[in-house]
């Protein structure tokens, strides 16, 4: 079964077609206060427990609890550090002593309540602790909201090594409420647009033109025209993990597109220097200009990604000074590597993309300039 998507005035449904495991990506303004109704709806369950992290608790915890109190479930929270350091063994650990205090069974659902960072740690925990619970995510990041929150990928870090351990498992609902794109810092919302950019690269040139033509209310936030953006977005995502979901066929991998470069970027400027969605921004630029040099798309497409990251306040080129050559070595270290052959999803055109993985070293070294 294909995405669907289905407009009305106030909030817009897509739907994840995955046989025993579709569900509906709920995308609105201001309906968080909807979570107890739509966990209600799921059925057989005898408690929630919230997972979230100090920052968004102190925002949204509120709203959920109340909403969710309104069942005859018992209802509690757990609250991680904010931060990446929270994705990891000894805070997964934590958590799952926790449920077992709290009383959690295979009736427990657990909801997400946050970024990329708690969305994958709480997904993770519902798809390990009692060897499964389900699960519902409440992405309150633009990025989590067009990426990390569809499609079931959870799991923790390694030292290291980014998401090395997790599972696919997918929740049983997305609830996605666009005013929270008003808390953002603009730092933080301008890196969720470079993976909404990405979309128009990869899947959607009609969309990149939208996205051309209306970057004033991009940069306003203007809550109609994101939900509308949000809701394109995860439904050119849910296809993709309709069609590709444990990243088997290759489908799944054009997600990464500007990722390999990324996650070099990432690793050798050091973690935390840019946001992710910054590396990807600049990634995506390396990777079209890889693509140029080896004859498959235009600089006018090219020049045209770049512009768009620009006016969306987002970073398209590294410093001088950090050296290039570590980051084709921490390519070749990238897990999505095969055989020692670095593999990059390269644009032939605004819309479309292709896996390329025979590309000569020194081509993918100049990229980076
Ligand atoms: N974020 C890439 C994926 O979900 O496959």
């Amino acid at each position: 079964m294909k995405a669907e998507v289905a407009l009305t005035v106030e909030s817009t449904t897509v739907h994840v077609g995955l046989s025993e495991r579709s569900y509906d990506i709920h995308i609105g303004l201001n309906n968080l206060s909807t979570i107890g109704e739509l966990a209600g709806e799921l059925g057989d369950i005898s408690h929630v427990v919230v997972i979230t992290d100090s920052n968004v608790r102190d925002l949204y915890g509120e709203t959920v609890l109340k909403s969710l109190s309104q069942n005859d479930f018992q209802v509690d929270i757990m609250t991680v550090p904010a931060g990446e350091s929270s994705k990891s063994v000894s805070i997964l650990e934590e958590l799952w002593q926790q449920m077992l205090s709290l009383g959690a069974d295979r009736k427990t659902v657990i909801v997400a309540l946050g970024g990329g960072v708690v969305g994958d740690l709480a997904g993770f925990v519902a798809a390990s602790y009692g060897r499964g619970v389900r699960f519902i995510q409440i992405p309150t990041t633009l990025l989590a909201t067009v990426d990390s929150s569809v499609g079931g990928k959870v799991g923790i870090n390694l030292p290291g090594a980014k998401n090395m351990v997790g599972a696919f498992w997918q929740p049983q609902a997305v609830l996605i409420d666009v005013a929270v794109l008003e808390s953002l810092p603009a730092r933080d919302y301008h890196a969720g647009l470079a993976e909404v950019v990405k979309y128009g690269v990869i899947q959607d040139e009609d969309f990149f033109n939208q996205l051309e033509n209306n970057v004033g209310l991009i940069l306003e936030r203007d809550a109609e025209f994101m939900r509308d953006v949000i809701a394109r977005c995860c439904e050119l995502k849910a296809y993709v993990v309709e069609n590709d979901e444990r990243e088997t066929s290759g489908l799944r991998a054009i997600l990464n597109y500007g990722h390999t470069f990324c996650h070099a970027i990432e690793a050798c400027a050091g973690y935390g220097t840019y946001m992710h969605g910054e590396a990807v921004a600049i990634g995506m630029l390396c990777a079209s200009r890889l693509a140029e040099a080896l004859g498959r798309i235009t600089s006018e497409d090219t020049a045209r990604q770049h512009n768009l990251l620009v006016q969306l306040n987002l970073p398209i080129a590294l410093p001088q000074d950090l050296k290039r050559e570590p980051m084709v070595e921490a390519m070749k270290r990238d897990k999505k590597t095969e055989h020692g052959k670095i593999r990059f999803i390269l644009p032939t055109r605004i819309g479309h993309v292709e896996l390329v993985d025979d590309v000569d070293e020194a081509l993918a070294l100049a990229a980076f300039n």
